[in-house]
């Protein structure tokens, strides 16, 4: 009887069993780092590093990103401090760096990290009523001294002369009643609009994140926080093997939930056919009894109902024809 009760709505079960099973998927996924967009500087300081295999000053090294964080386009150069102060550096991927850039703490190399984030921009750099007409670029500036470090701070870096500019190279169109601006995200998210020169040139004074924007056109609707699952892990050679585990955990997991939700689902499913399968049975007999009984009491009805019968496949097969 109480079995009967649970099976009938098989949905219901599988939706419940979803809504205690969630949680437990959820809780492993989501990644408690506070900055997504910090982690994902220090994982790309780290991987741009590794592109100096043969160090050269002042020319620029492509990196490659780990096949997680494919869509992001990476790049370091290494200069004297000196040289940069006095000559600047004519361009760097989008980036003109003009003379008179200063850093803090002084080193005596440096090392700017250069980031094109593609089509992660909007995880990494949510900008709710925005959008964005050009990928999110970044310019951040490290100790050049080792080559082989990771999980550096970033230096303290700004120009004294000019201002650095950015001149980005595909701009989607502006949305009609829009205004396009630059939006500068400084190394603590906090994010500043300032005008557009000429089209597709921004201007900054600092190092940060850069991109072009303009208002979406629809009233912002409250966008959730950037995907968990995509939340980098800080990828630093200490924590790189735990980080590996880590996500082999959730996906083990994951896979393990899924296939465990669907065995139940058949289970359950199979449980209740079984179940209304019993149910009909006894219907039938029930059904058969009281035919039985009616069959004693009016006899003759059973013949027109028989007919009946008989005569559809004769109309389907009109229809067919
Ligand atoms: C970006 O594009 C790459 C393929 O080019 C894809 O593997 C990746 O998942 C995309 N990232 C996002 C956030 O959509
Ligand atoms: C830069 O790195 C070198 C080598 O690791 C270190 O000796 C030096 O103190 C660092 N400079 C600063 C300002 O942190
Ligand atoms: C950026 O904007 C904040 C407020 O949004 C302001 O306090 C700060 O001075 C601005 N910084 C620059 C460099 O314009």
């Amino acid at each position: 009887m109480h079995m009967r009760l649970q099976f009938r709505s098989p949905e219901k079960l599988v939706l419940v069993i979803c809504f205690f099973w969630w949680p437990m998927v959820e809780s492993q996924v989501s990644n408690p780092l506070p900055k997504p967009a910090r982690a994902l500087d220090a994982t790309l300081q780290d991987y741009a590093y590794r592109a100096f295999i043969r160090p050269r000053t002042g020319i620029p090294f492509d990196g490659i990103v780990p096949p997680y964080l494919t869509g992001i386009k990476i790049s370091a150069m290494r200069l004297r401090s000196g040289s940069l102060y006095r000559r600047g550096v004519e361009t760097f991927k989008e980036f003109k760096l003009p003379v008179g850039l200063r850093e803090q703490p002084y080193v005596e190399r440096l090392v700017l990290v250069y980031q094109n984030l593609g089509n992660w921009s909007t995880t990494y750099y949510s900008l709710p009523g925005y959008i964005y007409l050009a990928p999110v670029l970044g310019l951040l500036a490290y100790n050049g001294s080792d080559l082989s470090a990771s999980n550096l701070p970033e230096l303290d870096l700004w120009a004294s002369e000019e201002a650095i500019t950015i001149k980005f190279g595909k701009v989607s169109p502006i949305p009609v009643g829009s205004v396009a601006k630059c939006a500068w995200f400084d190394l603590n998210g906090q994010v500043n609009f300032t005008k557009l020169l000429s089209g597709n040139v921004c201007s900054t004074t600092e190092q940060g994140h850069f991109s072009i924007v303009a208002e979406s056109a629809v009233p912002p609707v409250p966008v959730p926080p950037a995907p968990p699952e995509s939340a980098p892990p800080k990828h630093t050679p200490t924590t790189r093997k735990n980080n590996e585990a880590r996500i082999w955990g959730i996906i083990g997991s994951v896979t393990g939930g899924t296939a465990l939700l669907v065995l139940l689902a058949l289970f359950i499913l199979w449980a209740w056919r079984y179940n209304k399968r019993k149910r009909m049975r006894e219907l039938e007999r029930a059904a058969d009894a009281g035919e039985a009984l009616r069959m004693t009491r009016i006899g003759s009805m059973r013949a027109p109902f028989a007919l009946a019968t008989r005569t559809m496949p004769n109309f389907e097969s009109d229809f067919g024809a």
